[in-house]
């Protein structure tokens, strides 16, 4: 069984800091916290430069959580200087977290339900899922985000033809674009901005967090993450670091797509991030010209039989075709471009699922947690 985050901070408020003769947690110190199984990250911050100190604390923190969760834990603390804490921390108050006053609203308070777009194979077609899921759910009459968290390859610009930057508020917040009625962010909005939001290094959890936070989403029935193709750090970091509600997954019916679908499925099992169902794309070809034809050229019912064995629900069918590819191309994802059209009418389908899978998902485990992000000035 995978190791908690909770656990691991049980076991650090009991590592007493010998100068503030407080415990880790308190003070605030542990910052990206991951854990898998049994290996745990971490950031230990301290205000200030002490090598000595550092060491004793490093040895003290896996110490505690060898005792208290495992005695086979693996654990990776880094060590991070954060200067602007020790004058927070020496001065006279406020000094815990708990006592600190909000400085800003809550991140993401506002959102109701967080889901991820994913699958192991690149190319299966998950931004386009993401776009017409989005687009689809917003015809409900709902409020909805979509994040496009593919930093090296964003699909958002592309498929809601989006030319123009976003305008940043006096709060030196990112106001999402609106396109087909849905709220979007991407990257790609920003190459060349430079001021309003300075995106420190190439670390993808970083930009993320920074998308969850320094954007002002308001409220949100849904949003929608686009993540990268793979199921590798990159994805795995992400998703622990949104407070995910559920995970749909994409695959094409072939089994090389089928094989990295199961592997996509068993990332969020580890996460106990819940997968609300797998979504069979290019589940066969409908030439424009014998619209009655259906081409399995991909194969038959691979994802949904992949769902069955899983036991996972199968959200639905959307074949190949032509207008699929053009709309997304064009700047409209076709549940906008031509709601009545088949294809819609399948992605429309997928969204309603999608809600009910939602829905018993909330019944079951309780609406999405808090998220607790801090970044770094
Ligand atoms: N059902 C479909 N019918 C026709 N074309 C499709 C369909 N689904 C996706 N495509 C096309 O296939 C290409 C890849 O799709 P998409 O970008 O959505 O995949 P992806 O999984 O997000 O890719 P990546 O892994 O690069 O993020 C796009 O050109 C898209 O328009
Ligand atoms: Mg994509």
């Amino acid at each position: 069984m995978s190791i908690h985050k909770e656990q691991v901070k049980s076991a650090l408020s009991q590592v007493i800091h010998p100068e503030y003769k407080r415990d880790l947690i308190t003070l605030d110190l542990i910052q990206d916290l991951i854990t898998q199984e049994k290996y745990i990250s971490f950031t230990l911050e301290l205000p200030r430069k002490n090598d000595r100190l550092a060491d004793q604390l490093k040895r003290e923190c896996t110490a505690a959580i060898h005792q208290f969760i495992d005695p086979d834990a693996v654990t990776d603390i880094t060590v991070g200087i954060n200067i602007s804490r020790q004058r927070e921390l020496e001065g006279e108050q406020p000094q815990t977290s708990a006592e600190r006053p909000p400085q800003q609203e809550p991140v993401l308070s506002g959102v109701k339900n967080i889901i991820a777009v994913a699958s192991g194979k690149g190319g299966v077609g998950k931004s386009t899922v993401a776009a017409n899921l989005a687009v689809a759910l917003a015809q409900t009459g709902a409020k909805v985000g979509l994040l496009d968290t593919d930093i090296y390859g964003p699909s958002v610009p592309t498929m809601f033809g989006v030319t123009e930057r976003p305008n940043i508020t006096t709060q030196k917040k990112l106001v999402p674009i609106e396109k087909h009625g849905v709220h979007l962010v991407s990257m790609g909005f920003l190459v060349d901005v430079d001021q309003a939001m300075i995106w420190r290094g190439p670390m993808v959890t970083s930009a993320v967090k920074q998308f969850m936070q320094e954007v002002a989403w308001g409220e949100l029935d849904y949003m929608i993450l686009d993540l990268p193709p793979g199921t590798g750090d990159i994805q795995l970091t992400i998703v622990q670091t949104v407070p995910l509600t559920g995970a749909v997954i994409v695959s094409t019916p072939q089994t090389v797509a089928l094989d990295d679908a199961r592997k996509g499925v068993a990332m969020f099992n580890k996460v106990n991030v819940p997968v609300l169902g797998i979504v069979e794309n290019m589940a066969y070809f409908v030439p424009d010209d014998m619209p009655e034809k259906k081409y399995y050229i991909f194969g038959k019912h691979g994802a949904r039989k992949l769902a069955e064995r899983l036991e996972v629900p199968f959200l639905g069918e959307v074949p190949l075709r032509q207008n699929v590819r053009e709309t997304s191309d064009s700047g409209t994802p076709i549940v906008a471009a031509d709601p009545a059209s088949a294809s819609a009418i399948c992605f429309k389908e997928i969204a309603n699922r999608v809600e009910q899978a939602l829905i018993v998902r909330n019944r079951e485990s309780g609406a999405t947690g808090k998220i607790d992000i801090k970044i770094r000035p």
